[in-house]
């Protein structure tokens, strides 16, 4: 069912505008125009809750939710962080595929997801879901159903019927790349059933981000916000490996998605495990140069 968003159009305290016309420029959705040298709610329907309109007034004349928009420690004159900082993180970050059996503390997993909010959005939806296993049992049940979804993948493309099913629903393209990736299938099971997790590589948890699949931003919103969260779990000292096949699981298998209680109309955009490294990376990875078209 589509859910009507509830909507909270900003207020200006006309004694305290200045007619700076800031708010105006920077809303996306048309909601306040000019009007007397003042700006003023015109289509307060539209709003979209993004809070420009406050975090850019220099007066503080405008209120979202009857509050002034929380303080930028920074004062928004500097940037957080310099580009050599940023650059740093995006290069030191690793998929990580080892890690200590300690537990992620709540806390911890709580200041991870805040990153994950602060994510864009398309028109500022904040649709992203999340489901997050702490529980060994639990990650047990679902690397099992995983495995067991994956073990019928592959044995599907092992058989001239099963590869002409799948390439209707997945395409051709797909099926030959499962059919390439069979070998390192075959070995990374073999591991498996030794005990060694090629799934999740024994992460102490695993967080999934879904969003309804009618929305065509939830892909991009889902996605960004758990590399949000990637990163502030990196900043924390954890690390995480996203998982696609995860991800393929539960879009594919009704019974884990009924499992994780992700709605039928939702899909599974980006799933990833995490916990504490128990591995190093002393120095960086190399990576193609950007596939770019200047025009
Ligand atoms: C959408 C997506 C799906 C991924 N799925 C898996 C996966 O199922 N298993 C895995 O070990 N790594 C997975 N990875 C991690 C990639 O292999 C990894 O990002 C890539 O090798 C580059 O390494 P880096 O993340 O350390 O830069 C996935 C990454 C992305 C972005």
């Amino acid at each position: 069912m589509l859910m009507k968003r509830e909507v909270n159009p900003p207020k200006v305290i006309e004694s305290l505008c200045i007619g700076c016309e800031r708010c105006v420029a920077v809303c996306p959705s048309f909601v306040l125009d000019m009007a007397d040298e003042k700006p003023k709610v015109l289509r307060g329907e539209w709003c979209i809750g993004c809070g420009h309109c406050g975090a850019v007034c220099p007066s503080e004349a405008i209120l979202y939710h009857e509050r002034l928009p929380e303080k930028n420690p920074n004062g928004g004159e500097a940037q957080a962080v310099s580009p050599e900082v940023l650059d740093l993180l995006i290069r030191e970050r690793r998929s990580v595929r080892n890690y200590t059996p300690d537990p992620v503390p709540k806390q911890i997993l709580e200041k991870i997801l805040e990153a994950g909010r602060y994510g864009p959005t398309g028109t500022n939806s904040q649709n992203v879901h999340y489901v997050v296993l702490t529980s060994p049992d639990q990650i047990e049940q679902l690397r099992e159903m995983t495995l067991r979804f994956g073990d019928q993948i592959f044995s599907r493309v092992q058989s001239w019927f099963g590869s002409f099913f799948l390439s209707l629903v997945a395409g051709e393209k797909t099926v030959e790349y499962l059919r390439d990736s069979l070998p390192k299938m075959m070995v990374a099971r073999e591991q498996i059933n030794r005990g060694k997790d090629r799934l999740f590589f024994h992460a102490p948890a695993v967080m999934i981000a879904h969003a309804e699949s009618w929305d065509s931003s939830s892909s991009f919103n889902c996605s960004v916000a758990l590399y949000n969260c990637s990163l502030m779990a990196h900043a924390l000292g954890l690390g995480c490996c996203f998982n696609g096949f995860l991800v393929n699981a539960v879009n594919h298998d009704r019974k884990i998605k009924r499992w994780l209680s992700i709605p039928a109309d939702h899909r599974c955009y980006s799933a990833m495990a995490l916990g504490y490294p128990n591995m190093k990376y002393e120095r960086l990875v190399s990576r193609h140069p950007p596939k770019v078209m200047w025009h």
